[in-house]
Formats: C-alpha cells, sequence, structure tokens
C-alpha cells in the first residue's frame, strides 16, 4: 500500500466491484466523467477481468480514505495513455463516495500519485483532462500543481449541449520546486 496523511492506494479488489457499481450510478459522479453511462455489476465484473490483463503499472488504484480510526473505500485514479518513449503519462481520478468531497481527499490522492509518477516511475510530463463545467476537480488539480495548458473546444457533447475540455499537465521540474 500506499500511504499519505488522509488517503491511502492499494490494488482494486473483486469486492470492490459493488462500490463502482453505486458511484457509477450517480449521474453527479459521472458527470465529470467521459462514462456517460451507469456500469453493472456484470460490467464491472467484466471491466476487472480486462483490467488484470495489463501491465501492473497500468492498473489503477483503489483510493481508500481515512476516517477517524478507519479505512473506507472511496474511489479509484491511476495511469493510462503511458508513453514511456516520451516519459510522459495521462492522469485520471474519481472520488465515488461523495461525502468524502470537499474535504481535500481528491487532493491528497493527487498529490500522492503525482510522487509516484515522478518518484518512481520516472515521468518527465502528467497530464490530465477536466471538463470546463467540471469546477470543483479543476480546484482540486489547482491545488496540486497542475496548471493550464490548452482547451480542446466543444470537445464532449453532454445534456444535450457540447463542452470543452481542458488540458493541465505538471512537469517534473515544476513537481521537484512544489517539494521544496
Ligand atoms: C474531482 C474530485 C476528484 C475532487 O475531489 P475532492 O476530494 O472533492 O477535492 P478536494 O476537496 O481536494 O478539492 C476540491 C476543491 O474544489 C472546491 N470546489 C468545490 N466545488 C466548487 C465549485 N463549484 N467551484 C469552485 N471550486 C469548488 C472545494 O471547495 C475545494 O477547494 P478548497 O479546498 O480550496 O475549498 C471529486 O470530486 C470527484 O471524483 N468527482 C467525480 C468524478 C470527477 O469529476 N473526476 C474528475 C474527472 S477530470
Amino acid at each position: 500500500m500506499i500511504f499519505s496523511q488522509k488517503i491511502r492506494l492499494r490494488s482494486v479488489e473483486r469486492s470492490d466491484l459493488p462500490n463502482y457499481v453505486k458511484w457509477f450510478d450517480d449521474p453527479e459522479v459521472r458527470d465529470g466523467l467521459s462514462l456517460y453511462l451507469p456500469m453493472g455489476q456484470a460490467n464491472e465484473e467484466q471491466w476487472f477481468e480486462n483490467m488484470l490483463k495489463r501491465d501492473r503499472i497500468e492498473q489503477p488504484f483503489a483510493v481508500d480514505g481515512k476516517k477517524g480510526s478507519k479505512w473506507i473505500h472511496i474511489g479509484s485514479t491511476g495511469f493510462h495513455n503511458l508513453d514511456w518513449r516520451n516519459h510522459c503519462a495521462e492522469f485520471g481520478i474519481v472520488i465515488g463516495d461523495k461525502n468524502f468531497w470537499n474535504h481535500g481527499y481528491g487532493t491528497d490522492t493527487v498529490k500522492t500519485v503525482l510522487g509516484l509518477g515522478f518518484g518512481e516511475m520516472n515521468f518527465d510530463r502528467i497530464f490530465l483532462r477536466v471538463f470546463d463545467t467540471n469546477k470543483r476537480a479543476m480546484r482540486c488539480y489547482e491545488k496540486a500543481g497542475f496548471v493550464h495548458e490548452g482547451r480542446l473546444r466543444r470537445d464532449n457533447f453532454h445534456n444535450g449541449q457540447y463542452r470543452d475540455t481542458l488540458i493541465m499537465s505538471v512537469l517534473r521540474d515544476e513537481w521537484e520546486k512544489m517539494k521544496r
């Protein structure tokens, strides 16, 4: 496991899948994601089996949040689109348990995964995509050190209209400066 102040990262287990079903049933959770349909237990099981076939480093982490002395499964995070030649990867996160929103769990998770990406996986650039309507996510990423890099105009169709996708990133030297 990888421990931080408010969260810990661990492997996703089959027993976690009912939580994913619950989270992705919620339109408010799906709103910030490219996932636009609910996922049933069978869909999640299929996703889980396919996920296990990926390299370990391309498998997501389960996020547990610390509440008092208890750890509660609250979300998922990780890297995808890994580009080893250019030392670059895309970051993704969902805190699916809404009771944990706006309490710093997202920011702590982002910082922890950045530490893993730069400190262990030797990435030089970590980027993400976020819909311009997702103010909470943007604020969370800014707090963790991501800067705005670009805008893909009318990139995503949702609720009967288009929205823009913003690209944000952190470079290794920016992360090193933040650490000091
Ligand atoms: C986006 C997400 C990861 C953020 O996690 P979180 O634990 O809520 O984030 P944090 O509490 O660390 O930070 C959220 C910040 O946004 C702020 N915020 C919340 N709603 C906001 C709004 N409408 N406008 C501006 N800021 C807002 C919070 O006040 C907080 O900032 P503060 O600490 O300065 O007060 C989480 O909400 C989530 O997973 N949402 C659903 C899936 C999703 O959208 N994933 C991201 C895909 S790009």
